[in-house]
């Protein structure tokens, strides 16, 4: 069922059922943090490895330390600038927090979305709610309510419906390390913004293999079933296709070739927000349209350029 009603929501979530919830980065797929059977629920229905810990999702910084302990003020600083919104910050938890929760590590990923939906729904339950992207494991992470309906229609009661996620890329994952400040995860919020805000560089730890901190560092991840090649210039990469049914993904420029069967440009106005919210529904429409490959562009490396090349990169044949 799709539905607008938040009651309902919490109706279902109250009983320990799974409810697809929209928030401003994606559509997630919720339940209550102290329900294991709602969580066992939700990692099977994802098809998500238990060693893969979900995100706790609150409405308020307050609740911060109702679920985090040993909080940096670093920390407290990114949460006053950037919260209702798409960072996760990774802290030691709260020992409340079950270890089904984050796959039995000492730290708890937490953030507060910023969708009036969500906070809403929130703020009518008195649990916090675990949300992984809607999407099976290892697929495109869902924009929209449709999008989750195709992949879960049988799975789950109830998708909330809240419009299409206005960011279209997920939160960027933020850990502390004695003084480094540590970006496990790309997202909405770039590197430089995250710098502005606490005065100095961040380090990247996102390409860890096998046992990984944030396993969204999974190289292979965000796929569709079609091959994808991410290249630095499409009009060169046009000149080797030997198939019929090529699409290409652009960031601006509507490159014209007789060669190409399909084509998106994601921001013809050149703006990566925009080529952000953008992205995975495109790359989802592509998907949809048996083409034999796509040619994707790489993106401009700062800001969201660089968490956008991120996701091309690891959707894409190495
Ligand atoms: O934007 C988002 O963050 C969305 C929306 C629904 O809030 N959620 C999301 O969740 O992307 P998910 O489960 O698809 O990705 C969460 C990432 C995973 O890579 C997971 O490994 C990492 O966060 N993570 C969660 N808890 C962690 C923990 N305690 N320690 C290390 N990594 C953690
Ligand atoms: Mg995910």
């Amino acid at each position: 069922m799709i539905s607008k009603d938040v009651q309902k929501a919490v109706g279902f979530l109250n009983r320990g059922e799974v409810v697809a919830i929209p928030t401003e980065t994606v559509y997630g797929l919720a339940g209550n943090i102290f329900d294991k059977k709602a969580i066992d629920s939700i990692y099977a229905i994802k098809k998500r490895p238990r060693n893969n810990p979900l995100i706790v999702h609150i409405n308020n910084v307050e609740k911060l330390s109702s679920v985090a302990s040993e909080i940096p003020d670093i920390a407290h600083k990114l949460a006053a600038h950037f919260w209702p919104g798409p960072l996760t910050l990774l802290l030691k938890k709260q020992v409340n927090i079950p270890d089904y929760i984050t796959a039995g590590k000492p730290t708890v990923a937490v953030r507060v979305p910023d969708h009036p939906i969500a906070i809403q729904l929130l703020a009518d339950l008195d649990f916090p709610l675990a949300a992984p992207s809607a999407n099976p494991f290892g697929r495109i992470s869902p924009t929209t309510v449709e999008q989750v309906d195709s992949y879960f229609s049988n799975e789950i009661k109830m998708v909330l419906d809240g419009g299409r996620c206005k960011k279209g890329l997920e939160s960027t994952i933020v850990g502390f390390e004695g003084e480094d400040v540590i970006v496990y995860r790309l997202g909405s919020i770039s590197r430089e913004d995250i710098e502005r805000v606490i005065g100095k560089k961040t380090l990247l730890v996102n390409k860890e293999e096998n046992s990984p901190k944030a396993p969204g560092m999974l190289l292979k991840h965000y796929a569709p079933k079609t091959k994808m090649y991410l290249v630095d210039n499409v009009n060169t990469a046009i000149q080797t296709i030997d198939k019929e049914r090529v699409g290409l993904l652009l960031f601006k420029e509507p490159i014209e070739n007789p060669k190409i069967a399909h084509k998106i440009v994601l921001s013809s106005a050149g703006d990566l927000e925009e080529a952000a919210y953008q992205l995975y529904e495109a790359m989802q429409t592509l998907d949809k349209m048996n083409l034999d490959y796509i040619i994707a562009e790489r993106f401009p490396a700062f800001g969201i350029g660089n968490t956008i090349n991120d996701k091309l990169e690891r959707a894409s044949v190495q």
